[in-house]
Formats: structure tokens, C-alpha cells, sequence
């Protein structure tokens, strides 16, 4: 049994006016930690602002005798990115944990797709994600601690009807994160993925029966794991609903090795895609070099 702290940590989560983001606030801030709580107060597709959802999360934050400053700025931009990691260093002279959960919805399908819809939601999530997160990367490193905690979402990892714009950000967060995981070892920097499943406004409409069962305060235990110092993993991607946790990867089988030097025709490919497709004796690679290891022997005739 661990006994998770956050006393002399602090937090950065981003969206944290509503859904997931308040869970998560509130959860470290009883924890001991001081929060920026941000949140740019629009609506689900991302018009609009409001101020008031940051300070009302503070106010609870503070009411139940804990730290926390609001920050109106926007993830989407570069300026709002160091806006929001410079309230952190202002308010409590650095920062140590990054939750990027801020998130928009403009789902249309593919044929349908407008570029402002695109933009809208790349902005948002996937360089949203780059813009606060590079610059607390460069406080924790001069620090040698942090933990980074991205939200990816299953419409992106597994895919979903009329989300590319969506699906395409979050898939894009998982190769952000596994980088920064890589980067950031060395000054103990972790960075983790996740994949929530919860009832929040973002998803009332969508989940039918499951709604009552997937409260989002069952998918803050797992993020408030990983935004801790017990966390030992890095580079890594969870899923989270419903009150089930489970590891997600990206595995890479042994596939089908034509010889040394052999010339392959889109024949050979025919004639062998079982064995190119079959997940027997898969490894999770942690970078490039773990997948060059295991083709070199192949390729210098070893094996
Ligand atoms: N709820 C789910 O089942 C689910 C599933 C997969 C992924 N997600 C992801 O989880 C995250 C949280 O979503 P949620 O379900 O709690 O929805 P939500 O709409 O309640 O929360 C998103 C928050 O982000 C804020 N926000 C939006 N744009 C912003 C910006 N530019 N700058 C700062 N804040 C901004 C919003 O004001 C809102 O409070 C999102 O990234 C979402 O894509 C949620």
C-alpha cells in the first residue's frame, strides 16, 4: 500500500473547469498539491469563454483548505502554453506535474470535414498539448523530476466513425508522449497516456445505458497515479472507465523475414500475410533502437 502525496508538488492541469480536468484537480489538491486549475471556459466546440470555470474549481479547491490559482489562458496557442506554465512558476515557483486534458469536439465525417474543424481540434489538442507542455518540459528538466499525463482518447487509438480531425490529434498525442518519455528519462520525467471513458458533457449524448456507469471520478484514480512520484512507468498508454484499468500498446510481431538479401515481390507478400499478420511473440518496442535489435541479427544473417 502506497500512501500517494503531492505536499510540495505542483500541478498544472489543463481544461479543469469541468468533467475529467475538475476531478483531477480537486483530487491532487486534497493531496497536498498546489494546482494551476485552467480552463478556458467555452463550450464543447470550443467557442466561447468564460472565466468563471476556473475560479468556481478554485474556490472548492480552497474552501476545503487547499492551493490552488486559476488561469483563463488558451492551451492553443503558443503564447497561452507559456501563459499557463508561467502562472505555475509565478504562483508557486515551478512545476512538476502536467495533466493535459483540455479538449473540443467538432465531429463531422470524413467526406464532410472542414479545415476549420481540423484546425479547431488540432489546435487544441495535439499543439495545444506541445504548447504548455515544451515549456514545463524545460522547468522539470532543470528540476530533474516531472510527470506528464496526456489524454488520448479510444477514438483515436482504436478508431471511431466521424472523427478523424479528433482520432487523428489523440493518435498524435501517444507519438508526443512516447518522445518526451525518451527525452525526458535522464531528470526523471515520465510521460504517460490515457484513454478515459466517463460521463461528462463532452459524452452525456453518446453513451446511452453506459452513462451512469462511468462516473469520471473513477478515471481520476489512474491519472492521479501516474502524475505521482510512486509512478515507475513511463512511455506507456492506459485505458480508464468504468472502474476497469488497462494497459494499451503498440506491439510488434516477428512477422515474416523474407532471407538475407532475397529480392520480395507483392507475390511473396500474398503468399506470406498470415505470418506478417499473426501477433504470436510480439514485443512493445520502447523506441526505434528496440526494433532495430531484434531485425539487425536477421539482416547480418544471424538468425
Ligand atoms: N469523457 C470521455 O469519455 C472522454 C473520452 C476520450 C477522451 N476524452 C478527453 O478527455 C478530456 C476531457 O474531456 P471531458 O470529457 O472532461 O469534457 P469537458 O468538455 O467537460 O472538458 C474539457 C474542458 O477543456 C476546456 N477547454 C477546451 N478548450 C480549451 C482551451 N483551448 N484552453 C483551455 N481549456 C479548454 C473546456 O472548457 C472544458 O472544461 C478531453 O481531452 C477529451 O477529448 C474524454
Amino acid at each position: 500500500m502506497t500512501d500517494i502525496s503531492f505536499v510540495e508538488r505542483v500541478a498544472i492541469v489543463t481544461g479543469a473547469g469541468g468533467g475529467l480536468g475538475k476531478t483531477y484537480a480537486l483530487e491532487l489538491a486534497a493531496r497536498g498539491a498546489s494546482v494551476v486549475v485552467n480552463d478556458l471556459g467555452g463550450a464543447t466546440d470550443g467557442t466561447g469563454a468564460d472565466a468563471s470555470a476556473a475560479q468556481k474549481v478554485v474556490d472548492e479547491i480552497v474552501a476545503n483548505g487547499g492551493t490552488a490559482v486559476a488561469s483563463h489562458d488558451s492551451v492553443s496557442t503558443p503564447e497561452g502554453g507559456a501563459a499557463i506554465v508561467q502562472t505555475a512558476v509565478d504562483s508557486f515557483g515551478k512545476v512538476d506535474i502536467v495533466i493535459n486534458n483540455a479538449g473540443i469536439l467538432r465531429d463531422k465525417t470524413f467526406a464532410k470535414l472542414e479545415n476549420k474543424d481540423l484546425e479547431a481540434v488540432l489546435d487544441v489538442h495535439l499543439k495545444g498539448a506541445f504548447y504548455v507542455s515544451q515549456p514545463a518540459f524545460r522547468v522539470m528538466k532543470e528540476n530533474g523530476y516531472g510527470r506528464f499525463v496526456f489524454t488520448a482518447s479510444n477514438a483515436g487509438v482504436f478508431g471511431n466513425f466521424g472523427q478523424t480531425n479528433y482520432g487523428a490529434a489523440k493518435m498524435g498525442l501517444v507519438g508526443l508522449s512516447n518522445v518526451i518519455a525518451i527525452e525526458g528519462a535522464k531528470a526523471n520525467i515520465k510521460s504517460n497516456v490515457i484513454c478515459p471513458i466517463a460521463r461528462t458533457r463532452m459524452t452525456e449524448e453518446l453513451l446511452g445505458p453506459l452513462a451512469d456507469s462511468v462516473s469520471p471520478e473513477l478515471v481520476t484514480p489512474l491519472v492521479t497515479y501516474l502524475a505521482s512520484e510512486s509512478c515507475e512507468q513511463t512511455h506507456e498508454i492506459f485505458s480508464a472507465g468504468g472502474g476497469r484499468y488497462a494497459r494499451v500498446f503498440v506491439g510488434l510481431a516477428p512477422g515474416w523475414f523474407a532471407g538475407k538479401g532475397a529480392s520480395v515481390s507483392a507475390d511473396d507478400i500474398a503468399a506470406n500475410i498470415d505470418q506478417i499478420r499473426a501477433q504470436d511473440g510480439y514485443i512493445v518496442p520502447n523506441s526505434i533502437a528496440d526494433e532495430l535489435q531484434g531485425l539487425l541479427p536477421l539482416l547480418k544473417g544471424e538468425k
